[in-house]
């Protein structure tokens, strides 16, 4: 209505009105100067080098952008986007629908390194057939590059299943939050003789069926260096000691993002919960005291359209009159 109005007074066209700053990637480069592409042999390579491999969870373009551009060598979209974006207890309720469209935004946002996705609790529990329908769509529709599953020895079948359909897969052992109940809760595993002995033929057995890479969470450090030391494919710990050959931590965590006490083994590098608490202060203040928008943040009608203007509203007035 009000362009309307306007151009009828025949003033000249708005300026563009866009709710965000555009987001283009000019001038990418790495955090590390390195810009080359991470790829499953590559992490072995860095395994062999003895060279930690950094690994951090993303859900989001903007998180994930950032990780990428800083360097970091996985992304893992991790079923625990169920609890720090979704609001969820745990992880069992999040949907592949939901990790998918998760997926496919992190996609977006990252270009050098490995991008590894989720599978949900149920997309691979129930039937080999569903497992592989499941993790071709995180590869066709999402873009991941590696399929993450949950699960020792019992798995190693379905692993060689997937990796025949030509989807590399990353184990998870240890302490693997989708078995909360079994476990009856989140536990430290492989405290006892015959934990370790469970652990170290999951993780024999995950390596042997050829996964890229094995997660190891929640587990004692000895075990930890045992597996990375026994197994060829790269361990990448959480919770698990630094003798493995990557951490990973989750994006959330780092940031003081997850609202509760921290486990012992998360260190917070950032407090975003406070940055954005004061911005969103300081934005409320500004505009309850009538201090935002300023005169600079506002769009201005051009010259000729503002004479304009104000002939046609003076013409109005002088007709009420
Ligand atoms: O979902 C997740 O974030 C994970 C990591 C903790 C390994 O699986």
């Amino acid at each position: 209505m009000r362009a309307q109005a306007l151009s009828a007074t025949g003033g000249g066209a708005l300026e563009d009105i866009m709710s965000i700053t555009p987001i283009g990637r000019p001038g990418f480069s790495q955090g590390d100067g390195s810009g080359h592409k991470i790829t499953t042999a590559s992490l072995r390579e860095q395994k062999l080098r003895h060279e930690p491999i950094t690994c951090l969870t993303a859900y989001d373009y903007a998180s994930a952008r950032l990780v990428d551009e800083a360097g970091i060598d996985m992304v893992l979209v991790g079923d625990s986007l169920a609890q720090t974006v979704l609001g969820y207890e745990n992880t069992l309720s999040v949907t592949m629908d939901e990790m998918l469209h998760h997926v496919r935004a992190v996609r977006r946002g990252v270009k050098h390194a490995l991008l590894v996705a989720d599978m949900p609790y149920g997309s691979y529990q129930v039937d080999p057939k569903d497992a592989i329908v499941n993790a071709t769509r995180f590869v066709k529709e999402g873009g991941a590059e590696v399929v993450k599953i949950e699960g020792g020895e019992k798995r190693a079948d379905l692993i060689r299943q997937i990796i025949d359909a030509e989807i590399p897969v990353a184990g998870h052992i240890g302490l693997t939050p989708q078995s909360v109940n079994v476990m009856g809760g989140y536990k430290v595993q492989g405290k006892s003789l015959a934990g370790i002995e469970q652990l170290m033929r999951d993780a024999v057995a995950l390596d042997r069926a050829g996964v890229a890479c094995l997660f190891v969470e929640g587990i004692p450090r000895e075990v930890a260096a045992m597996i990375t030391a026994e197994v060829s494919a790269p361990t990448i710990g959480i919770g698990a000691g630094p003798e493995c050959d990557g951490q990973v931590l989750v994006f959330h965590d780092i940031l003081n993002l997850t609202f509760g006490p921290p486990a012992k083994f998360v260190r917070r590098y950032g407090d975003a919960a406070a940055l954005i608490t004061n911005a969103v202060q300081a934005f409320r203040a500004d505009v309850r005291a009538h201090r935002y928008p300023a005169d600079e943040e506002s769009y201005h009608l051009p010259k000729e359209t503002g004479a304009g203007l104000d002939e046609v509203l003076s013409r109005k007035r002088s007709i009420r009159r």
